[in-house]
Formats: C-alpha cells, structure tokens, sequence
C-alpha cells in the first residue's frame, strides 16, 4: 500500500532515502566516542581473530560487490591475504581452507543457498565463519560461527541498496576490528578512517540530496542500447555494481572494467555517444590513480564516449573531459564506495522507471534465491 512505501511509489525509492539512517543503526553502539570498536555479539574472540591466516568472502549478487570492496580495505589495514569469490563457484574447485581460515559470508537475506551450502563447505573443512546478514535468525548466521547484523531494516524491494550499503559498514567495521586486535602498524589510520567512518551518515544524506541531476540525466539516457562503467581500486567494485543494477532494473545492457584494462581491448567499444560512467577516486592518497583514470576519461571522450563522471566535488581536474560531472563529497578512498553507489542507484532506479519497469519487482529476479 501506499503507507507502507512511505508516500513513495516504489519501495525501492523509499528505500535509497532511509540509506543514511540505515548506516547509522548499523554503526550504533559498535563506535565508541574514543574510537574503540565493539563487536562482541560477533561471537568471534579476539584470540581467535588473532590466530586468522586467510580470509575468504564468498557472496553472490550485489552482496558479492561489497566482499570485493571489503578485499581492498581489509588487506590495506590488516595485512591478511582475502579472497574473494562467487559462492556458487566456491565448493566445486576444492579450495584450500583450514581452521586458520576466517570465510566471511555476506547475505543480507541469509537464504541464498548458493551462500549457505558455500557456508557448510567450510564448517566441513574447519574454517571459522562468520556471517554478515540483514536478517535477524535467519539459516546463514544460524549455521555460521558468529555474525555481524546489519541494521537496515527491511528490505522489499529485490534490487538490494541499503542492504549494500549497510554490508559494506559492516565489512568497514569486521576490517577495522581486526586491524585493532591483531595491532598492525596502520594504528593511526586506522582510527582517523573509524572517526570518518562515524561520519558516514552525514555524508550520505548529503549525496542524497545532490541527485537531482542524476535522475534527469538517466532520463535522457533511456533509449540507450548499452552502458559502459569504469572504476579502478575500489571504484571498480563499485561499476561492477552499477552496471549490475542497470541490467537488473532497467533491463539494459551494461558492463563494468578495470580502467587499466581498458586499453587491453574494450576501449574498442567506444563509439560515438556511447555512455560511459567513470568513478573517480579520491585524490587524498591515491594521487596516481587519480591522474591515471583523468586520462583515461579523456581518451574515452577523444574516441566519442560520452562521459558521465562521478568524482569528489570540486576536483576540477575532471571538468573538462566530463559531458556531465556528479560530485561526491570528499572520503577516505576506501570508504567512498559507500557513496559513490548512491547516484549509481538513482541513475538505474530513474532510467528503469522510465521506461515503465516495476523497479520494486524486476522480470525474471527474486528478492532471495533459495535454489542452487
Ligand atoms: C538475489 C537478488 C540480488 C542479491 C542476491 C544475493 O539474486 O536478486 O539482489 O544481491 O540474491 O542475495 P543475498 O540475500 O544473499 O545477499
């Protein structure tokens, strides 16, 4: 009903709006005022943490998009080696698992069986799981060795998106922890990017409320056969996810690469016109990076792409290549995925509803896949 989805149309709409409330419960009581993380329900035992040799996230869908993402951050502070697969590939190949092993289960449905019979491949082999899960006593965290709730609430909508961003909090939080028990030298970076981290919320809502643009930009993209999306570093993860919410919603064609790869065969897709969304990270840190995606905007646009970038507000250095520029305010890079996906949402959620798709119920998908 229409009280349900809050005086919007779509849950899904309803549902990018409740994001910065959603990162915010999802923070609560786990940051302290002096930086000092408690995930005690988690159930793993700071000994045990300590003992870790390997991580391995297993997800599908979307949740899949936010281990990726948590690979960066989690070796970056903890210098644990971290996998990351696809769940429904990951008992078939025999991986190599022992007690020293910590597999990360991301679901925010606890249900998908790709996951969970990924989840008892492990327990068979020993390895310590621990689940991330958007729903409280459902199968994955039952049958996982500990687990770290997200708190999103709700979820109706299939194409998941608080659901993510509250998943990628939560690997931020699981990452950050490890980094604090197992004492790596990152000390102080680590407890700068947890006060920034607290500041999520805030930012959130402050993207939110710059989308505007967006909506109309997807708009005028409907009629489009295909959109390309580059990111490199967390950025990529990041349009591999959006290129993914394109085909869910908007049931268009859309593929996700490397920046750097670009140059090893797909910059050949280029034509003219052809849309292409670039994440551009952070200059703070990543000054290299930054300047080696700038030129890869400019050679897209010299091949005809038409360029929509999303990059930290006031990065001038963007600005002439960009046929449309989506400013983002300015975070660690590891923590900018949480709001670069906004826009990306948006864009997927206005071009679908332009063309007359139930974004809350796209053809051939469901919210939960409880079948291999
Ligand atoms: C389904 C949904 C996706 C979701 C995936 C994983 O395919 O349509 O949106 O990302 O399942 O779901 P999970 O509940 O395991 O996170």
């Amino acid at each position: 009903s229409a009280a349900e989805k809050g005086g919007y149309d779509y849950f899904m709409l309803k549902e990018i709006v409740e994001q910065p409330q959603a990162v915010a419960d999802t923070l609560l009581g786990r940051v302290g005022v002096d930086g000092t993380l408690t995930l005690d329900e988690m159930r793993l035992a700071p000994s045990e943490l300590r003992e870790i040799e390997k991580i391995v996230i297993i997800a599908c869908g979307t949740s899949y998009h936010a281990g990726l993402i948590a690979k960066y951050a989690i070796e970056h502070w903890c210098r644990v080696p971290c996998e990351v697969e696809v769940a429904s590939e990951f008992r078939y190949r025999d991986p190599i698992l022992n007690r020293q092993t910590m597999v990360i289960a991301i679901s925010q449905s606890g249900e998908s069986m790709d996951t969970l019979m990924a989840v008892r491949y492990a327990r068979e082999q020993r390895a310590r799981v621990l689940a991330i899960c958007n729903v409280n006593g459902s199968t994955i965290p039952r049958e996982s060795d500990g687990v770290l709730y997200t708190h999103a609430g709700p979820e109706v909508g299939v194409a998941a998106t608080k659901t993510f961003l509250t998943q990628l909090v939560a690997c931020y939080l699981i990452g950050l922890y490890l980094a604090q028990v197992r004492n790596t030298k990152f000390g102080d970076e680590v407890n700068a990017v947890i006060g920034q981290l607290a500041r999520m919320p805030e930012q959130v809502q402050e993207v939110l409320g710059t989308v505007g643009p967006v909506r109309e930009l997807a708009r005028s993209l409907s009629g489009s056969g295909t959109v390309l999306f580059l990111g490199r570093h967390v950025g990529y993860p990041v349009a591999l996810e959006g290129a993914l919410k394109l085909k869910e919603l908007a049931y268009m064609h859309a593929e996700a690469f490397a920046a750097g790869e670009l140059k090893h065969g797909p910059i050949a897709l280029i034509e003219d016109g052809l849309p292409v969304v670039v994440v551009v990270p952070s200059r703070e840190g990543r000054g290299v990076l930054h300047d080696k995606i700038v030129s890869n905007i400019q050679e897209i646009r010299a091949r005809g792409a038409r360029t929509i970038v999303i990059a930290e507000e006031g990065d001038e250095t963007v600005r002439p290549y960009a046929d449309e520029l989506i400013g983002i305010p300015s975070v660690p890079t590891l923590l900018q995925p949480i709001i670069a996906s906004i826009p990306m949402q948006v864009f997927a959620c206005e071009l679908a509803l332009a063309k007359g798709n139930d974004v809350d119920r796209p053809r051939n998908l469901a919210k939960s896949v409880t079948v291999e």
